[in-house]
């Protein structure tokens, strides 16, 4: 497996995430059939939120790895907390402390490698959570600290009171859902591509060595489907299929090279729990698409240039 430096923190970790936001619909056996595998392949770091099956996410993961101290030696554990289900976001002090208490429980852990912050809270104070990240930090209970969806004048705010560096921005990126790419292209133009939705969180992050990890890596709009073999990607389809007959791998693989190919060195997080597919995804690591075969990809799923 190919591995990436993650953010400026000096970590050497997997290129590809490996995301458990549905290892709870797994069986114990299936789930453990898939975590030997990931591991086998070198996939070691996992993503994980407290808020992935209400917490049975974690509390799946940890059964199915038979957690114990060789193993979580072998392994990157990612999780996030912030968001509170039928109320909104939390970044107070008291919360992001409980909530990393109980992922650690589940996970059979002392310590998560990262911890994010999953979506921006709008009463967000920046004292709360140096507060809690200093706690979390000083007794080991949290190695690295990150972000997710978050611009880079949040990023920046929530900087000027955290003393450990953000390394990590988890933001949505496949080859459908590439604004954060077209808004790049099209600067001050008339067109919507040249609307700027994130801030340029893109270059944003290159410039400051945050990592970006990409979520939803073969989804169209939020969760609305899978782009792969969809009718409503006919040109897209046809695109991936002529490449992956060229590199002879899977249409999957094509779409994680796509976000592999750019010079950010972008961290795919998948989400599939099945391990042929998985195993797609990591091999996308061996692949390098040209710049012609980059930029055909773009504009098959309907992305323009200027
Ligand atoms: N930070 C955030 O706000 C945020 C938001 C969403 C997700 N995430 C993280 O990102 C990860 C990935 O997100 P995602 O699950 O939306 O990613 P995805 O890889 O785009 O989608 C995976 C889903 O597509 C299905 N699928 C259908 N055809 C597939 C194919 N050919 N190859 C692979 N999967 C196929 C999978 O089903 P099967 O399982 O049956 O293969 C699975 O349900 C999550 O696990 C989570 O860790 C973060």
């Amino acid at each position: 497996m190919r591995t990436i430096t993650l953010g400026a923190s000096g970590l050497s970790v997997p290129a590809i995430v490996v995301g458990c936001m549905r290892i709870n619909k797994l069986a114990k056996a299936e789930a453990e059939r898939f975590v030997t595998f990931a591991l086998e392949k070198g996939a070691c770091f996992f993503d994980h939120a407290d808020i992935y099956g209400a917490g049975d996410g974690e509390t799946r993961f940890a059964q199915a790895i038979g957690m114990n101290p060789r193993i979580r030696e072998a392994i990157q554990i990612q999780s996030k907390c912030g968001i509170r289900p039928g109320i909104g976001f939390d970044f107070s002090k008291a919360h992001i402390l409980s909530s990393v208490e109980a992922s650690l429980k589940r996970l059979k852990t002392d310590y998560l490698d990262v911890l994010l912050l999953h979506r921006p809270d709008a009463l967000m104070e920046g004292e709360e959570v140096a507060g809690a990240f200093t706690l979390l930090h000083q007794s080991g209970k949290v190695r690295h600290f990150g972000v997710s969806n978050q611009k880079p004048l949040q990023i920046q705010l929530l900087q000027k009171y955290v003393t450990q560096p953000l390394i990590i921005n988890q933001l949505q990126l496949s080859i459908t859902n590439a604004t954060m790419i077209s808004q790049g292209l099209h600067v001050n133009m008339m067109e919507d591509a040249a609307i700027d939705r994130d801030g340029s969180v893109l270059d944003f992050c290159r410039l400051k060595d945050i990592t970006i990890q990409t979520w939803s890596p073969l989804q169209y709009g939020v969760f609305e489907g899978v782009f792969i073999g969809s009718p409503k990607f006919p040109l897209l389809n046809s695109k991936i299929e002529e490449l992956a007959r060229k590199y002879q791998v899977s249409p999957t693989t094509i779409a994680l090279a796509w976000i592999l190919r750019h010079p950010a060195r972008m961290q795919p997080v998948t989400g599939t729990t099945q391990v042929e597919r998985l195993e797609d995804c990591l091999k996308a690591t061996d692949i390098t698409l040209s710049r012609e075969e980059w930029y055909e990809l773009y504009l098959a799923a309907g992305n323009s240039l200027p």
